[in-house]
């Protein structure tokens, strides 16, 4: 009999730990430890070195997160990945590694609104030209990309309008310059997609969501070659931002990953049903999921991830749509009005009002932003009583 060591399944539950060599602990140790001792000054100066491999101090490197790293990266078909405090930790770690002042970097239209703050806010104040492009739209893409940036930043999906971007098209764009891709993979989880084997350099997670899965922990994750990593771990983490991610976030993470493939197949399975559902309600005007046929996206979705994720967002039709939209919020009974998503529990929010209220109007006009846009991360609950809860909602707001 053969054993697939390298399944999703058998890797996110056995990969990187060997439970015999550490008195047969099923479950990997969390070493709460801030330092390491060296036998002699002569080891600690190797290990400081990097001639002899070990830990010395947990703002670079600890034995319970370096499991959930190697772990990781397996999944993510990664040489490499580095663990952090966030999803922010992870992006703004890796940007202060790779950019300097005066460089150029791409990023997508539209993101997340703490990267978006990041970027336009924060690395602009460091003498970095940061330019907004629709990666979507080739051409426009190609036209930017003359200037030679020396790195390119986009998600997909999209939060919070679920656009879809080309990973491996945009990857072709990119191959005759030295432009480094990095992509955030935080909708999609490894479990759907995997950037690195479409063309992208370096994937970014906020672990906070999918990866740790039952919301309570903030966390990061980061992957990419094993030069590039070191080079992340060793400047962006340990000297810039020190963003560290504790053992006992590592042991949450690794809890969260056994089960990675169940529960994404449930939010796949739940946010396609109430996607149908909303299709078949009167008053739904548009639906922004991946998965329904008319999509824009679909037949990309379909080559570039393994199943549409457990996302969506809609709008609803009233001549107020920013107010019929919180209307239904305002009704919900057991759908909870809250940020972050991938959790168990579905939870819904109005990112105009809530996470993209840290862009101006216009900045949520370029972005593709609608103000009555309503983002939904289907959970893991029974899909009728998602459906139940929602079409009450809806019911009512159209009674206002
Ligand atoms: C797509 C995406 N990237 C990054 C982040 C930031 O992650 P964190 O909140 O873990 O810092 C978020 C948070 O919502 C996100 O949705």
């Amino acid at each position: 009999m053969t054993i697939n060591k390298n399944s999703f399944s058998t890797s996110a539950i056995h990969h990187g730990f060997e439970e015999l060599e550490l008195h047969g602990s099923l479950i990997p140790p969390i070493y709460m430890t801030s330092t390491y001792a060296f036998k002699n000054v002569a080891q600690g100066a190797a290990r400081f070195s990097g001639e002899e491999p070990g830990h010395f101090y947990s703002r670079i490197s600890n034995p319970t997160v370096e499991i959930l790293e190697t772990r990781f990266a397996k999944l993510e078909k990664a040489q490499a990945c580095v663990a952090f405090a966030s999803g922010m930790g992870a992006i703004t770690s890796v940007l202060w590694t790779l950019l300097q002042s005066g460089d150029e970097i791409l990023v997508d239209k539209t993101l997340y609104a703490c990267t978006f703050a990041f970027m336009q806010h924060g690395l602009t104040k460091f003498g970095i030209n940061v330019t907004c492009v629709d990666m979507t739209n080739h051409s426009a893409l190609k036209s930017a990309l003359a200037s030679k940036p020396k790195l390119i930043f986009f998600e997909t999906p999209t939060n919070p309008n679920m656009r879809l971007i080309d990973i491996e098209t945009v990857s072709k764009l990119i191959k005759a310059q030295n432009t480094i891709m990095i992509v955030d993979n935080t909708y999609a989880t490894p479990y759907l997609c995997n950037p690195i084997e479409l063309g992208a350099d370096i994937v970014v997670h906020s672990a906070t969501k999918y990866i740790s899965g039952h919301g309570d922990v903030i966390a990061g994750l980061a992957v990419g070659t094993h030069e590039m990593m070191q080079r992340v771990r060793l400047e962006g983490l340990k000297d810039m931002t020190g963003a560290v991610m504790t053992p006992l976030t590592a042991h949450q993470l690794m809890r969260g990953l056994k089960t990675l493939d169940l529960r994404m197949q449930k939010h796949c399975e739940n946010a396609n049903t109430i996607a149908s559902h909303l299709a078949a309600h009167p008053l739904v005007e548009t639906i922004y999921y991946p998965g329904d046929s008319n999509n824009p996206y679909h037949l990309l979705a379909s080559r570039q991830m393994r199943g549409f994720g457990g996302m969506l967002a809609f709008t609803l039709k009233s001549k107020n749509k920013l107010q019929t939209g919180i209307g239904m919020m305002n009704q919900l009974k057991m759908i909870r009005l809250a940020v972050s998503l991938g959790d168990a529990e579905t939870l819904i929010q109005h990112p105009a009002s809530m996470v993209h209220s840290l862009c101006t109007p216009e900045e949520r006009i370029k972005q593709g932003i609608d103000d009555g846009l309503v983002r939904m991360s289907v959970g893991l609950e029974n899909a009728e009583d998602i459906w139940n809860d929602l079409k009450q909602a809806i019911d009512y707001a159209n009674t206002l």
